[in-house]
């Protein structure tokens, strides 16, 4: 038994051994010149290799999900592979089921381009653009979330449905050497094509929330490209439980506005966790969608709220006040917008209450 364990053990050393040879092997060896990749079968791009797949492909103005800035963090910028891509490396795992793994799928920001690629994007890629925008507007809407409002100026117009994110460019400044990509949801309505609002909360020494919240000024150029992402209404009729505290309201704002301009007759509930009375925002205007919208009603709840706050509302965590209100979830749908361990948290109350996984939709700001 020890004998055959030793064995395996060796066996695993020279595996890596071999694998680490062989990426040395690929790093000096390999030809990073000019590289050919071909997309879907169809488009060739004749590119300079030595780059990762997502930055070369950025510069050819095609556009890959990312909201890391390619620090294989994300795991959103997923391409199929088919030829080309070298092993899959550890930083990449994590991200991949098994049937993905299987299926060639890659993370874009990992694939080194180093030969002649055949990839495999979705179609809608091919639509996202770059746009060149001017803000117009920053507005606080609480201490730690700016509402900031994009004039689009080439191209002048954006088409989105609501849901989507886009990805803001932030230049190089005290932060960061190199640009660098966060994604935001739109939180306006798709129907104003012209300008689009963007919630951002501020993370201490983030990147881009630093840069938004600290230099970015009125009358400022941004780059944005997009729009991404597969979060929105269903074409159904089904019930809407929608769950989303702090910048996590900004999909979800749009879909409502969505919904008030199609005048959608589907019962809606609207579910926002807060800390505090002062993380509250945009409450007049979630009450005039009361008005507007023939079964919508917002239910703000606070979990830690100041004496001083004397707060009438729901109390409790965003969890415990959907599980007091819902009571069989079975036949409703599920949007979740916010931080990954509150969408986990609630996905885990909706199954509790009956609603199938494939009714559960969500946006994880990770
Ligand atoms: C699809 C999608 C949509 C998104 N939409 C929005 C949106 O509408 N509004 C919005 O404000 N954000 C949104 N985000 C999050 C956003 O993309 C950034 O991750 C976030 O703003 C932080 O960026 P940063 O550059 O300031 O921080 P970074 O420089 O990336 O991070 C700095 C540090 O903070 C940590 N960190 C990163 N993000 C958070 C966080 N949210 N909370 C706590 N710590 C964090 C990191 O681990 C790191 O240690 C979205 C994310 C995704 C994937
Ligand atoms: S860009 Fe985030 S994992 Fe690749």
């Amino acid at each position: 038994m020890i004998a055959l364990l030793i064995a395996v053990g060796v066996l695993c050393v020279i595996n890596t051994g071999l694998v680490i040879l062989l990426l040395v092997a690929e790093t000096l060896i390999v030809d990073t010149g000019e590289c050919r990749i071909t997309i879907n079968g169809e488009k060739a791009l004749t590119v300079a290799g030595g780059r990762s797949l997502l930055a070369t492909l950025k510069d050819e103005s095609l556009f890959i999900p990312s909201a890391c800035g390619g620090r294989g963090s994300c795991g959103l910028c997923k391409v199929t592979v088919l030829e080309g891509a070298g092993p899959l490396l550890p930083t990449e795992t994590p991200w991949l089921t098994p049937e993905e793994q299987k299926a060639n799928v890659r993370l874009a920001c990992q694939v080194k381009v180093r030969r002649d690629l055949q990839i495999r994007i979705p179609d809608e890629l091919f639509q996202v653009k770059q746009y060149r925008a001017r803000v117009t507007d920053l507005a606080d809407l609480t201490h730690d979330i700016k509402q900031v409002t994009l004039e689009l100026e080439e191209p002048p117009e954006i088409r989105f449905k609501a849901g989507q994110y886009i990805q803001l460019e932030v230049p190089p400044y005290a932060l960061t050497d190199e640009p660098v990509y966060r994604a935001y949801s739109v939180a306006s309505d798709p129907a104003d094509t012209r300008r689009i609002e963007l919630e951002i909360r501020y993370v201490p020494n983030g990147i881009c929330t630093t840069y938004v919240h600290k230099h970015l000024k009125v009358g400022d150029t941004v780059t944005l490209n997009g729009p991404y992402g597969e979060f929105g209404l269903t074409d159904s009729s089904a019930e809407m439980l929608c769950i989303a505290g702090g910048s996590g309201m900004a999909p979800i704002k749009s879909i409502l506005h969505e919904m008030a301009r199609t005048r959608s007759p589907r019962r809606c509930r609207y579910f926002f966790g807060a800390r505090a009375r002062r993380d509250l925002f945009l409450l007049e205007p979630m009450r005039g969608l009361e008005k507007t919208l023939p079964d919508f009603r917002f239910i703000p709840a606070l979990s830690n709220p100041d004496p001083a706050d004397a707060w009438e509302g729901e109390s409790g965590r965003v969890t415990e006040v959907v599980a007091r209100h819902v009571q069989d979830a079975s036949q409703a749908e599920a949007f979740l917008c916010g931080s990954p361990l509150m969408i986990d948290a609630c996905i885990q109350v909706l199954r509790d209450k009956g609603m199938p996984d494939s009714k559960i939709f969500y946006d994880k700001f990770s």
